[in-house]
């Protein structure tokens, strides 16, 4: 597998290797090969791996922790960049401001964080991924978005090479959405992100199950909601761990869908006459900031027919959480790909509702 490399006529330090299996190099374990690969620790080198791409007149594609990835079984023909710019520095002149390498892993970011008294990120913790990633799909969890911590992200132009400077706003966030992963996917590689976090701050318990863990307990520091939010995310599969097969996943398979407010009162009664609801039973639903009405995809999975545990094959889902779809050791992406759309075709049969896959496909 190993190649001995082609010049990348940039200089000696970049090595291009061919055909790299790319399913040990994500959560979810199935797919095929890159074509064109190489690990890339800084800008520069980041520059010549597109050059190389551009001469060779294929596409590019970056790698971050390969938390969020589904490979598909052909594989990626272009070139593959695994991001491995590493460096955590706290910004000597303002206290909270810390520029992050895309490639630090997510977690040992937020525990940098917890331990230094810096607030902003500390629900996130245990999410699997690179610092790279985050911005791109705007993590989430327990009540905290990643973009509402960021300052700025600096990004390679892949068509130029060129980096660039996004401020928060021009970053776009929504729910799990950004300029990275809409019109723009593909465009921009995020090289370094720069957050702004508040030194001494009090965490956010903006989350039920959270605000029920401490009820018992007022003011918890930063590192109790850090450890409360492993517990729950461990207890769902849902923190990378080798002896828990059901965390072989690219985390939530589907994005809550989002309904207009109008919508919400025939979608019950539509699923009362079809018999998928009981007449008391009601759908579980939050406001959504808009004005919409998210619903939960994995009640609706649920309430749908398909259950924790449920086997298709060598895909299934998790035993733990329904919104996850797992490999069960061996599986291939048209398996797990067969099993989400048998979900998507389950849960518009039973509630008339559009399920979005939100991992990326390659
Ligand atoms: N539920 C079920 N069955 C299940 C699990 C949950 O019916 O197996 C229902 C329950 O009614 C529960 C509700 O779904 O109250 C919400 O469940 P949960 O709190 O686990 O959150 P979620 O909406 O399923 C979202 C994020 C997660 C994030 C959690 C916690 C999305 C797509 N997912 O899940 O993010 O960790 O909230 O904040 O928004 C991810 O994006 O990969 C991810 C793991």
């Amino acid at each position: 597998m190993l190649d001995p490399g082609i010049d990348a006529g940039g200089g000696p330090t970049l090595r291009i290797r061919k055909d790299v299996p790319l399913a040990p190099l994500t959560t979810l374990g199935v797919g095929g090969a890159a074509r064109f690969f190489a690990v890339v620790k800084d800008e520069a080198r980041l520059a010549e791996a597109l050059a190389f791409a551009r001469r060779a007149g294929v596409p590019v594609f970056a790698l971050g922790g390969g938390s969020n990835l589904v490979v598909s079984d052909g594989g990626f023909a272009g070139m593959v960049v695994k991001m491995a710019i590493p460096g955590i520095e706290p910004d000597a002149e303002r206290p909270g401001r810390v520029s992050v390498g895309a490639g630090v892993e997510w977690d040992e970011f937020v525990r940098y964080c917890v331990r230094r008294g810096l607030a902003g990120v500390e629900a996130l913790s245990g999410i699997p991924g690179s610092v790279g990633g985050a911005p791109v799909q705007n993590i989430g969890a327990y009540g905290q978005e990643v973009g509402d911590a960021i300052a700025c992200v600096y990004a390679c132009d892949v068509a130029t090479g060129e980096v660039v400077r996004l401020g928060r706003r021009a970053c776009a966030f929504g729910y799990r959405s950004s300029v990275f992963n809409g019109g723009g996917r593909g465009r921009r590689i995020v090289t370094r992100v720069v957050f702004d976090l508040a030194p001494g701050g009090a965490p956010v318990l903006g989350y039920a199950e959270l605000q029920r863990l401490f009820a018992q307990r007022p003011a918890p520091t930063l590192r109790q909601v850090r450890e409360a939010v492993l517990g729950l995310r461990k207890a769902k599969g849902m923190l990378r761990d080798p002896d828990d097969p059901d965390s072989r996943s690219a985390g939530s398979f589907f994005k809550n869908p989002v309904i207009a407010p109008g919508e919400f009162g025939a979608l019950e009664e539509d699923a009362r006459r079809r018999g998928v609801l009981a007449p008391q039973e009601a759908v579980p639903h939050f406001a959504a900031p808009g004005g919409g009405v998210k619903l939960s995809a994995a009640w609706l999975i649920e309430h749908a027919g398909f259950h924790k545990g449920h086997r298709r094959g060598r895909a299934g889902i998790s035993r733990k959480h329904a919104l996850a779809l797992v490999n069960g050791g061996g599986a291939t992406a048209g398996e797990v790909l067969g099993l989400a759309r048998a979900i998507q075709a389950g849960v518009r049969a039973a509630f008339g509702v559009e399920l979005d896959i939100e991992p990326v496909v390659v």
